[in-house]
């Protein structure tokens, strides 16, 4: 099979519910340069650590699609925050400024203080699903958690969180960037309207908190960043919170849900973290490496490169594809067998190098209170359809629903 027939193969739905097979395929036969699509995939845990930090790799994807996207799909009175980059998408300077300007409000003390909320978050939905003998732990608990714990930190006021949940939902898109095409039926994308709708929010409540500034939230954290002087633009502003409601949505979601899809597959380990709650941080490691919330990054070469043997022109696509890199063998051991308990796990589930995840720390402390608790409390739990429905996202490939039936949810 050629490379593009591969890549066919990976956009493909039928592959979603287990890529794991196809990614072998790929690794099999190291980098592959599709000639088709100007694009070099990577598949090989070394050579994707190694691309990460290479400064002739930009991150500045958008470069590649320009051509694609030259027609602006935002109309002309969306706010201005929404055709700037976010960091995420910058390369340095401008991506070292505004991260550490960022990383000075979102600190490790900020998420400390988050457990005890987070904790009462999660008790409260499995509460909620008691009543039932089969939840869905879509709505019931992993779609729900990650956008109300950043809406919290954020202080968005409480009666507006639903609108927070409405927009993520369409968001994903954003960073997803592998998606179906839209259907082009002349309507506005949802998720072009959901995108300036927020942008116009976050616009107002950044307004609000500059008038009325705050103890104890983000927004105001943010708003009072400095370094050296520097501060965060209006629009900058407004777009990095954009950024971390998007890039700490769909991801955290994906996290939760495989972690629980990967203990319900494998009783014996579920039985264990029921047994030892302390083990829930190396669930969450573990899951991060074996089914990962975001299954690959890309970059744009800078100038003509050789990754390996395979030449890459300057402007072609460097997709690096995680998922498959933490099944290298030569990473991680056994690579196909979920296993908590291994001695070390290597994985590249929150990037590495410059763009390292922001939310890491934040992203754990919610995996891990999210999954003892549902070992802890939900009794005899079992998946009513397996494989469940996939979403048709490539990269945040994750379920559309996980229905589980259960003995009783206790306290
Ligand atoms: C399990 C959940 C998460 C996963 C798997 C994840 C994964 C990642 C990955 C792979 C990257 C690097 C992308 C690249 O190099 O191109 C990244 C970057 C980022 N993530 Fe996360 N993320 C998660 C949760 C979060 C949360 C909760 C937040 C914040 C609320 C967040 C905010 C960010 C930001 C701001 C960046 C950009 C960092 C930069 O460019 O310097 N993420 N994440």
């Amino acid at each position: 099979m050629s490379g593009f027939e591969l890549v066919g193969k990976l956009l493909d739905p039928v592959s979603r519910a287990d890529p794991y097979p196809l990614y072998a395929e790929f690794r099999a036969r190291g980098p592959v340069w599709v000639e088709e699509m100007s694009t070099l995939v990577v598949t090989g845990y070394r050579d994707c650590e190694t691309l990460l930090r290479d400064p002739r790799l930009s991150a500045e994807r958008w470069r590649f699609f320009q051509d694609d996207q030259a027609a602006d799909p935002y109309p002309p009175d969306a706010p201005p925050s929404v055709r700037r980059p976010w960091f995420l998408s910058l390369d340095p300077p401008d991506h070292t400024r505004l991260r550490r300007l960022v990383s000075s409000a979102f600190t490790a003390r900020a998420v400390a203080r988050m457990e005890a909320p987070v904790a009462r978050l999660v008790d409260d939905l499995l509460d909620r699903a008691s009543g039932r003998d089969t939840f869905d732990l879509l709505p019931g608990l992993a779609g729900t958690l990650p956008v109300t714990v950043i809406c919290r930190m954020l202080g968005v006021p409480q009666a507006d969180e639903r609108l927070f949940h409405h927009w993520s939902a369409r968001l994903t898109r954003l960073l997803d960037g592998f998606s179906a095409p839209d259907d082009g039926n002349g309507e506005t994308p949802e998720w072009v309207s959901g995108t300036v709708e927020l942008h116009r929010y976050v616009n107002e409540l950044v307004a609000d908190r500059r008038r009325s500034p705050r103890r104890d939230d983000l927004i105001s954290e943010l708003l009072a960043a400095q370094d050296g002087g520097d501060v965060l633009s209006h629009d900058e502003l407004v777009s990095t919170i954009v950024l971390l409601l998007v890039a700490g949505h769909e991801t955290t979601v994906n996290l939760i849900a495989n972690g629980v899809l990967a203990l319900l597959r494998h009783p014996g380990q579920l039985a264990a973290l029921r047994a030892d709650p302390g083990t829930a941080a190396a669930v969450v490691e573990e899951t991060l490496r074996y089914d990962p919330p975001v299954q690959l990054t890309a970059r744009v070469a800078d100038r003509d490169l050789l990754v390996g043997k395979a030449k890459v022109p300057a402007g072609g696509l460097v997709i690096l594809l995680l998922a498959a890199a933490q099944r290298d063998p030569a990473a991680n051991p056994d690579p196909d067998r979920f296993d908590p308990g291994r001695e070390q796990v290597r994985h590249l589930g929150f990037g590495f190098g410059p763009h390292f995840c922001l939310g890491a720390p934040l992203a754990r402390l919610e995996g891990r209170l999210a999954l003892a608790a549902f070992a802890r409390r939900v009794r005899e739990p079992r998946l009513v359809a397996d494989p469940p429905p996939y979403r048709e996202h490539i990269n945040l490939r994750g379920v559309g629903e996980l229905l589980i039936s259960h003995a009783g949810i206790t306290r």
